[in-house]
C-alpha cells in the first residue's frame, strides 16, 4: 500500500513533469515561436501576386505573357493539335459542336469571322454586344489574351491563357471548326 509520504512524493513528481514540459513548451514559445510582429511584416511581400491579377493584358503586365499582337505574329505557325488539347479548358463554358445547345458561353462552332455576339438565342453581355465587328484572327487575338482589357465587362470569367503561343494554338483549333476551315493567316 502507498502510505501518504509516498503519494505526496509521487504527486509531486507528476507537477514537477508538468511543470516541466510547459515551462519548456512556454520558453520556445517566447524564444523561438511567432511573436505577433512577425507575420504582419512578412504580408507586404505579397503585392507581385496582386499585379499579377492586374488587368490582363494591360501594358503594365507584357513581360509576363506579351501582347496580343504577340499573338498574332504567332497565328502562321500556330498548331491546331496543341490547340485543341488546350480547348479543354474553354470546354468548361463553350460547347463547339455545330448546333449544339450552348452552355456557360456561346457555342463556337464556326466562330471564326463570324460578327460578334451573334450565336442564335445565346444571351451576350451588353459589352460584348456592343463591342461590334466580325472575329477576325486579330481580334480573337487580343479578346484570348486579355478578355476583361479587350472587352471591359465582358461575362467571360477567363483571364486568357497566359502564353501567347498557347492563345494561338487554340486560335488555329478554332478555325478547324468550321464547314470549310479558316485559313490560317500567311
Ligand atoms: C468560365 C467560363 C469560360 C471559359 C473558361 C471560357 N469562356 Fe469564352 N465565353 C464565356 C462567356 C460567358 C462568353 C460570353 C461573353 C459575353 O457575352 O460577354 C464567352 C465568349 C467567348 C467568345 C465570343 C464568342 C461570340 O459568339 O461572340 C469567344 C471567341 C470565346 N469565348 C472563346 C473562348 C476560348 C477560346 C476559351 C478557352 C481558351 C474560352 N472562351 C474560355 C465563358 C468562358
Amino acid at each position: 500500500m502507498m502510505d501518504s509520504f509516498e503519494f505526496t512524493k509521487l504527486a509531486g513528481a507528476v507537477l514537477s513533469a508538468l511543470l516541466l514540459i510547459f515551462g519548456t513548451k512556454t520558453v520556445i514559445e517566447m524564444t523561438v515561436g511567432h511573436s505577433p510582429e512577425k507575420p504582419g511584416f512578412v504580408l507586404p511581400a505579397a503585392p507581385p501576386a496582386e499585379a499579377a491579377t492586374a488587368p490582363a493584358g494591360a501594358p503594365a503586365a507584357p513581360a509576363a505573357s506579351g501582347s496580343g499582337e504577340d499573338v498574332v505574329a504567332l497565328l502562321p505557325k500556330a498548331n491546331p493539335e496543341n490547340g485543341k488539347a488546350i480547348f479543354k479548358k474553354c470546354q468548361a463554358c463553350h460547347v463547339s459542336e455545330k448546333g449544339k445547345t450552348p452552355t456557360v458561353g456561346p457555342n463556337l462552332w464556326d466562330v471564326v469571322n463570324r460578327p460578334k455576339a451573334s450565336y442564335p438565342g445565346y444571351k451576350y453581355s451588353e459589352a460584348m454586344q456592343k463591342k461590334g465587328g466580325d472575329w477576325s484572327f486579330d481580334q480573337l487575338a487580343h479578346f484570348l489574351h486579355g478578355p476583361k482589357a479587350f472587352v471591359p465587362g465582358t461575362k467571360m470569367l477567363f483571364n486568357g491563357l497566359g502564353s501567347p503561343s498557347d492563345e494561338a494554338d487554340v486560335i488555329a483549333y478554332l478555325a478547324t471548326l468550321a464547314d470549310t476551315p479558316v485559313p490560317l493567316p500567311k
